[in-house]
């Protein structure tokens, strides 16, 4: 069915068989503060804490192949030189297989009667990277061969070593020791820390100078000295530093051999970044200690095996907060295994670096990672708290906020700046599911400065408020909320008027005095003041929440009034006070995300409004690969409307099919109580599905992608942007609160499912406010919806929320289905 690969569900792996997959497919290392990308060939780099401010090893950007430069293992053996993870050289191998995990990669590669295993992880707790390999003879002759580990430096600001060449080939500087090399460019002057790559034995040569190992005029998949059989011992000046150890081996029949290399990251406080008296070439030498200890501690291979234990437990652990036991294997492994694991990389990583995310552009996003935390809430807890209060700490005294912030920083991207009208209000989503998570509501009373007074007293609690304010406060003539520079969708610019190429279509254009305004913002602020209500009436302030709700029920006759365009709800009034996603409009008629965040935010449930907008979707806008973002695609470009016309038809924000947003509908059609309909939508996306048709789809599937290509584009059924899509967190969030229908809140969890009426029940276990909870349906009269019984711990409960005050340490509920 898929010729590169499978699931192997047992290890939570995925297998990749050949090497030539249709686009290099991506895992990540790493999930604390130092990160790696790597492909199924060994391509990626490394990182620590920011792609863009802490680069270790170069990429090369837009390079062919794809994910080119690497951490490159050589092999010759006798005059045959080939690489165990086919590329660089991409000689024939007689095996070849990569396995992605949950923090690693292994890829083995053999050839001639070599098999070359090599396993790629970041330890806990460590700033380094692992590269464990193996060297087998599986001939029945002794083998003598020359393995050579390659890596390029890059000099650290990812942005600037890609542009400044005419300063960068002259500051590039290394120091070698015996089995380490240390890159230390910068280090003489402002920097407090530099990176090594080194070997765990003793090596036969090492090169630092890529034109020396290389060469000027070759490439990577024949470097010069490879070819000749030896290390030149070069150090680098300038130029482009790079980090390469010879090793020879003597093999016996059957004779496997094993060793380590590290690619680390180290700092030393400002008064000891030297060692004291040394002086080499009229330079100062770095102070090793770092570094070295962490070699020390890593030196032999007990050491590599208890640290990989450590990460399988680790994410062994993880996992175990929630598990499903579900009749469909593609549901199954998603959400047990691959979607858990995807959210905590976009939580790591938010938007920042990926095959498609340069590391250059984009750091965390508000929205993205306030959405993101939806997903890992119930992982990572401590860590979502933290990433909250930082995020809250970028907002604005007027409201507004910092759209992105670099991770390393923390600090606002002042060039995207603020007025994306949608960003305050994801805060209100996330506090609120932390809390229904935790409990712990002390996170309201956190102080967080706002990023233009830095010395405001101002609380968590404030920053939520000041969110709400914000919507009411820029409400535009339909009484809607005002649009800015845009929604969740970046490209519907109903401010920009760009007739300049080049421009940022976020960016240009002037948002004051405007009066485009956003109905799907207006759904979500009427979601939000749901959220609002729960926390003020967690806290007693039973006015407040009335209050708040109140402001929703005005925003829903707005929308109701205003908002409604007869089969379905509008998407947006533009600057000249004219519909967006209207019958009325020739393209663009209707729009997804209105669709998913009025229904999400109650409008319409009474008057039937709601199941009409979803059958429209259906019936306008799904396809057997998901749901398009709008129709009909927009055939010209329209300059009250911006970057969302300016893509080819059927592809991202122009009726590509966004799977972010499919997600919203899943969880819809649950709420309103089609299950057989939510499931479909949630297949339709689903990455483990689309190894049935993976030489049309072609990215990772294991992992969702943003976008794949709607039927109005030339290539439908194409995903590109794999990984860094809220698509991780909502998925997660649509399958198991909406589907399978266990939610947290503050009272406790609560049971609602909405299958599809075909399946006969399903298990989960889940922890939560230190319990585990193991919850199990039946389905006897296949329905989508309802709880009709429920037992805990065999004691029947009035209603379908699970006390907290219930059972012991582990709960057993029997919930019955009609
Ligand atoms: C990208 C952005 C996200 C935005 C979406 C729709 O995924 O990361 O912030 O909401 O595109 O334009
Ligand atoms: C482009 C993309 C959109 C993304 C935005 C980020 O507009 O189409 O998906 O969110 O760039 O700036």
């Amino acid at each position: 069915m898929n010729p590169y690969g499978h699931f192997d569900d047992d290890h939570r792996e995925y297998v990749i068989t050949r090497p030539d997959t249709p686009l290099p497919w991506l895992n990540y290392l790493g999930c604390e503060e130092f990160f790696g990308i790597i492909s199924n060939t060994a391509g990626g780099y490394s990182f620590y804490r920011d792609a863009k401010l802490r680069r270790l090893t170069r990429y090369r950007y837009n390079n062919v192949p794809l994910d080119s430069n690497g951490r490159y293992l050589y092999i010759r053996d006798g005059n045959d030189i080939w690489s165990p993870t086919w590329k660089p050289i991409r000689a024939t191998l007689d095996r070849y297989e990569c396995r992605h995990g949950l923090g690693y990669t292994q890829i083995i590669g053999q050839r001639n009667g070599i098999a070359v295993t090599t396993r790629h992880f970041v330890p806990l707790g460590r700033t380094c990277e692992v590269w464990d390999v193996r060297v087998r003879n599986t001939s029945p002759h002794p083998k003598r061969v020359q393995l050579w580990g390659f890596i390029e430096w890059c000099l650290w600001d990812a942005m600037d070593d890609a542009s400044n060449f005419q300063r960068n080939y002259s500051t590039g500087q290394v120091e070698v020791e015996p089995q380490a090399i240390y890159h230390v460019t910068e280090y003489r002057e402002r920097r407090n820390h530099y990176a090594y790559f080194s070997s765990s034995v003793p090596t036969a040569g090492f090169d630092t100078s890529r034109n020396a190992f290389v060469g000027v005029h070759e490439g990577l998949d024949a470097p010069r000295a490879v070819v000749a059989g030896n290390c030149t011992n070069s150090i680098a000046y300038g130029w482009q530093p790079i980090g390469v150890h010879q090793i020879d081996l003597d093999l016996s029949p059957g004779e496997e051999k094993r060793l380590h290399f590290l690619i680390g990251y180290a700092e030393n406080p400002d008064d000891k970044k030297f060692s004291p008296g040394m002086v080499r070439k009229g330079q100062l030498v770095a102070n090793k200690a770092p570094a070295q200890k962490v070699r020390a501690e890593l030196a032999n291979s007990s050491a590599i095996d208890a640290a990989f234990a450590e990460l399988k437990d680790y994410w062994a652990d993880l996992l175990s907060n929630y598990k499903a036991e579900v009749p469909d294997p593609h549901v199954s492994r998603m959400v047990n295994i691959w979607n858990q694991y995807q959210c905590m990389t976009t939580l790591n990583l938010s938007r920042s670096a990926s095959g498609f995310e340069s590391g250059i552009g984009r750091g965390m996003g508000y929205r993205d990672s306030n959405q993101d935390l939806l997903g890992v809430v119930h992982l990572q807890p401590q860590r979502s708290r933290q990433r909250i209060i930082d995020l809250a700490s970028t907002q604005l005294s007027d409201g507004t906020c910092f759209h992105q912030y670099q991770p390393l920083t923390k600090k606002g991207n002042a060039d995207i700046g603020g007025g994306f009208n949608d960003d305050p209000l994801w805060l209100p989503l996330s506090v609120y599911a932390y809390i229904a998570e935790t409990g712990d509501n002390t996170i309201l009373a956190e102080r967080c400065p706002y990023a233009d007074k830095p010395d405001a007293a101002s609380t968590l609690m404030d920053h939520l408020e000041l969110s709400m304010n914000y919507t009411l406060r820029n409400r535009g003539p339909h009484n809607l909320p005002l649009i800015g520079h845009a929604d969740w969708n970046d490209c519907l610019n109903l401010n920009c008027f760009s007739t300049t190429p080049g421009e940022s279509f976020q960016c240009a254009g002037d948002i004051a005095g405007s009066v485009a305004e956003s109905v799907m913002i207006a759904g979500l602020f009427c979601a939000a003041c749901d959220r609002m209500a729960a926390i003020y009436r967690l806290l007693g302030q039973e006015a407040k929440a009335a209050d708040v709700l109140a402001r929703k029920a005005e925003m829903q006759k707005a929308i109701e009034t205003n908002g409604w365009d007869g089969q379905w709800f509008l998407r947006a009034y533009d600057a000249h006070g004219h519909k967006v996603g209207s019958k009325e409009s020739e393209e663009g008629r209707i729009f997804i995300e209105s669709q998913g965040w009025c229904v999400l935010g109650g409008v319409g449930s009474k008057d039937g409004k709601a199941r009409i907008a979803l059958d429209s979707v259906k019936k306008h806008l799904a396809t057997p690969n998901g749901i398009v973002l709008q129709q009909p695609a927009y055939s010209t470009y329209h300059v009250e409307l911006g970057e969302v016309t300016s893509y080819p038809p059927g592809y991202k924000e122009n009726a590509g099919i966004f799977t972010h947003n499919n997600t919203w509908i899943q969880c819809a059609e649950a709420l309103l109580g089609d299950g057989a309909q939510a499931m479909e939508y949630f297949l339709s996306i689903c990455p483990s599905k689309k190894e049935e048709q993976i030489e049309t789809y072609r990215c990772e599937p294991y992992v969702y992608s943003q976008m794949t290509a709607g039927p109005d584009a030339p290539t439908p059924g194409e995903a590109k942007n794999s990984w860094l899509t809220g698509t991780a967190a909502w998925s997660f969030v649509a399958i198991s609160q909406y589907i399978l229908g266990i939610t947290p809140s503050p009272a406790g969890l609560v049971v609602n499912p909405c299958i599809p009426p075909s399946w006969k029940g399903f298990a989960i276990s889940r922890k939560f406010r230190g319990k585990t909870y193991n919850i199990d349906v039946r389905n006897p009269r296949g329905v989508c919806k309802g709880v009709n019984r429920m037992t805990v711990d065999g004691q029947t409960i009035d209603g379908n929320t699970i006390p907290l005050n219930l059972g012991g340490n582990i709960v057993s509920v029997q919930v019955v289905l009609e």
